[in-house]
């Protein structure tokens, strides 16, 4: 008897409850315009040692995507910092299975902070070719202590890579401009009108009193996911986020008309989107990996 696929471009919205890495397997190539991650740091330590990975038939010096000597620079990072290590070797798995899984147009946003960010670039240069690179975003926001004895950190950072540098989907039309930082050097239709987004945003995080506030403790901003699919996707497209948290992305994706995949393997992070999702118009079907629905 053949199976079901868990997934098909024609499903309903859907989230999945379990690992991610084995679902992404199972999951069709060139599927989803969009794909945006915000991984927990750390979570390597624990993760690698539960995951049997493959070891590679070809060798230290693999010629990864594009000709990029991939394992040499891996190497290379590994060998002075055990933490990134770990680390990578939970994400690299992960992170290729979602450079297979983007569509020809499709577009990566990797959300990470000051700590983890210069590695990823550099693998990530390595992982879907330099050329692919297309933004480094700063999200920058103000809240929460500072310390007195360096710079305090206030941003995150978003990598953003593109399946195919001569191809891929950006329509910074559709995305919500900004008020003019000088809105006394331009003219009034402009003031009016805003400017189009930098590669820096300006944005309040998710404060206590906030109406998107689900109580996931780390849940990012609408504001900023919605621009994300609003200037890397269109209408209809499938969107995905595998490490989905609060269904942030499928929040934003519910909103513009976008379809999604989330997977979280966190309890709490279902239920959490269960409530949240329940007042859209197009809730979605709780799977587990084996298919069968997780939530009644
Ligand atoms: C930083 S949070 C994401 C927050 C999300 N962007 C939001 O706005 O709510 C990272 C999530 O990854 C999930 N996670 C960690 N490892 C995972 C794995 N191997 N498979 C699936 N989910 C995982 C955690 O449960 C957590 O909810």
């Amino acid at each position: 008897m053949s199976q079901q696929p868990l997934w098909s471009p024609d499903a309903p919205n859907t989230v999945i409850h379990g690992d991610n890495l084995p679902v992404l397997e199972k999951l069709p190539s060139n599927s989803f315009q969009l794909i945006y991650i915000d991984p927990p740091f750390n979570t390597g330590r624990t993760m690698t040692r539960q995951t049997v990975r493959t070891v590679r038939t070809e060798g230290a010096s693999r010629v990864g995507f594009k000709g990029h000597t991939y394992e040499t620079i891996k190497g290379t990072l590994s060998s002075y910092d055990d933490a990134f290590a770990d680390y990578w070797g939970f994400l690299e798995p992960r992170l290729e299975e979602a450079w297979r899984l983007l569509t020809e147009e499709g577009t990566l946003y990797l959300h990470l902070d000051y700590r983890e960010v210069h590695y990823a670039k550099v693998l990530l240069d390595a992982l879907f070719g330099r050329d692919c690179f297309l933004n480094e975003i700063i999200w920058a926001y103000d809240y929460g202590a500072r310390t007195n004895k360096r710079w305090p950190p206030k941003h995150d950072t978003i990598l953003v890579y593109v399946k195919n540098p001569d191809n891929y989907r950006f329509n910074n039309a559709e995305v919500d401009r900004e008020p003019y930082m000088a809105p006394g050097l331009v003219t009034p239709e402009k003031v009016a009108r805003g400017k189009l987004p930098t590669d820096v945003w300006w944005h309040t995080i998710v404060g206590p009193t906030s109406r998107e506030k689900t109580g996931y403790p780390t849940q990012k901003p609408l504001g900023v996911i919605r621009r994300i699919v609003q200037a890397s996707s269109a209408e209809g497209d499938w969107v995905l986020d595998f490490f989905a948290g609060s269904g942030t992305l499928g929040a934003a994706a519910a909103e513009t008309g976008r379809r999604y995949l989330l997977i979280d393997q966190n309890p709490e992070a279902l239920k959490t989107m269960q409530k949240r999702f329940a007042t859209t118009t197009t809730p979605p079907q709780f799977l587990r990996p084996n298919g069968q629905l997780a939530l009644s």
